[in-house]
C-alpha cells in the first residue's frame, strides 16, 4: 500500500487504532485478546502492514511518520495489557469460584465397624471368664449326631432328644449314605464342645466353646432357628457343684450387677448330674413379679451340672479320679437381658440403625 500523503495516513492510523481499542474492549477473553493482538500488532499485523508504505515516502519525512504510529503502538499495546490483566483475573477468579473447597465444612467421619452385640457378649464372658483360667477354643458348626448326642448320653430315639429339633444335613464327603456312616447335623448345642475338648485334651481341663447353633424351630420374638451358645467345661480331681456355683455368682455378678441376687433350681440334662438351672433375680422388674420373668421374679439364663460320669467316659476321661462340671447358656438371651433388647431377630436382620448402637 502506498501513502499517499501524511494526513490520510494519519487518518488510517487514528481509525485502526480506535477500532482495535474497541475490539479490545469487546474481548470477553484472553484467547480473543489474543487474536486481536496478534492480527494487528503480530509479525504479518495489520499495524506493519499500514507501516509498510512508508518506505514510498520521501526519506525526510519517513522519521514524522513513524513517530505518528508509535503512540498508536503504545496505546494498543497499554489497551491489551490492561484488558489482558482485567480478563486474567476475572479467569481466575471463575476458576477459584468453580474449583473453590469449602474447608470450613466438617470433614467426613471414617466408617469404623465395631463388634457385633452377640460377639461383645462372647467377649465380655469370655474376658470374666478367662479370670478363672477359661480358655476359648473352637468346635464346628456341622456336627456328627455321635458327638451332638451319643457321646452326650442322649442314645437314638431317647425322649430327652425331643429338647433339640433337629436339623439334619447330608453326609459332606459322600451324596450316599453308607449304613454305618456318621449322620451330619448343625449342632444343637455347643455341648459336643465338650467332648472335642476332653478328646484333645487331659484334665485339668477349663474352656469355653462360643458360637452358633441350630434348631428347627418357629422363629418368633425369643425363638431363632439360629441362635449362640457359650459352653463352659471344667474338668478336675476336686471340682463341685460349690465350685460351680460360685463361678457362675461371679460371671452372673460381673455382668448384671454385684447385687443380683442368683439361684440353683433342680434341672435335668443326660449330660449332666445332678444337673441345674441357674437363674438370675428378674433384671426388669428386680424379683417383684412382671410379665418378662412370668410373674416368678426369676430369670433361667443357663443350664448346668456335674459332668455324667458316662460323658467324662466317652470323653476318654476316668470317671473315677476326675469330675467336673458343665454349663450352657443362651448368648442371645444374655445380651438381651443387659441392652433391653425385645426381639432375638433383631440381631440377625442386618439393621444397621440396631447394629450401630454397640458401635464404640
Ligand atoms: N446344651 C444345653 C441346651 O442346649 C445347655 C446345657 C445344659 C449345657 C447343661 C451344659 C449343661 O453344659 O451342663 O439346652
Amino acid at each position: 500500500m502506498a501513502l499517499v500523503d501524511i494526513e490520510s495516513f494519519q487518518g488510517r492510523l487514528a481509525s485502526l487504532r480506535d477500532a482495535t481499542l474497541a475490539d479490545i474492549a469487546a474481548a470477553s477473553d484472553p484467547a480473543t485478546l489474543d487474536e486481536v493482538g496478534v492480527r494487528v500488532l503480530g509479525r504479518k499485523g495489520e499495524l506493519r502492514s499500514l507501516m509498510g508504505g512508508i518506505g514510498s515516502l520521501p526519506a525526510a519525512e519517513r522519521p514524522r511518520v513513524g513517530a505518528l504510529a508509535n503512540p498508536v503502538r503504545e496505546a494498543i499495546e497499554a489497551a491489551l495489557a490492561e484488558r489482558g490483566a482485567v480478563l486474567g483475573s476475572a479467569a481466575l477468579d471463575r476458576r477459584l469460584a468453580e474449583e473453590a473447597q469449602d474447608v470450613t465444612l466438617p470433614g467426613r467421619m471414617p466408617w469404623v465397624g465395631g463388634l457385633h452385640p452377640i460377639r461383645e457378649t462372647e467377649a465380655e464372658i469370655a474376658r470374666i471368664l478367662g479370670q478363672f483360667g477359661f480358655v476359648v477354643v473352637e468346635s464346628p458348626e456341622v456336627e456328627t449326631d455321635e458327638l451332638n448326642f451319643e457321646a452326650l448320653n442322649i442314645p437314638p430315639d431317647h425322649p430327652a432328644r425331643d429338647l433339640w429339633d433337629t436339623i439334619y444335613v447330608a453326609d459332606p464327603a459322600s451324596t450316599q449314605q453308607a449304613p454305618h456312616a456318621p449322620r451330619w447335623l448343625l449342632r444343637t448345642h455347643t455341648s459336643p464342645g465338650q467332648i472335642r475338648a476332653m478328646r484333645a485334651a487331659s484334665p485339668p481341663i477349663r474352656i469355653l466353646t462360643p458360637g452358633r447353633c441350630y434348631r428347627y424351630e418357629a422363629v418368633d420374638a425369643s425363638h431363632g432357628f439360629e441362635f449362640f451358645q457359650v459352653e463352659g467345661l471344667m474338668i478336675d480331681e476336686r471340682t463341685s457343684m460349690g465350685t460351680l456355683r460360685g463361678l457362675l455368682d461371679a460371671l452372673a455378678h460381673a455382668l448384671f450387677g454385684a447385687g443380683r441376687p442368683t439361684r440353683f433350681r433342680p434341672g435335668y440334662y443326660p449330660f449332666t448330674e445332678p444337673s441345674v438351672a441357674f437363674d438370675i433375680q428378674c433384671v426388669v422388674c428386680d424379683g417383684t413379679g412382671c410379665p418378662a420373668c412370668g410373674r416368678s421374679g426369676w430369670m433361667t439364663i443357663l443350664g448346668a451340672g456335674m459332668v455324667h460320669p458316662v460323658v467324662l467316659a466317652n470323653g476318654g476321661i476316668d470317671p473315677e479320679r476326675y469330675q467336673g462340671f458343665a454349663f450352657g447358656m443362651g448368648t442371645d438371651r444374655i445380651t438381651m437381658l443387659r441392652y433391653a433388647i425385645g426381639d432375638i431377630r433383631a440381631f440377625l436382620a442386618n439393621d444397621l440403625r440396631f447394629l450401630e448402637r454397640s458401635r464404640p
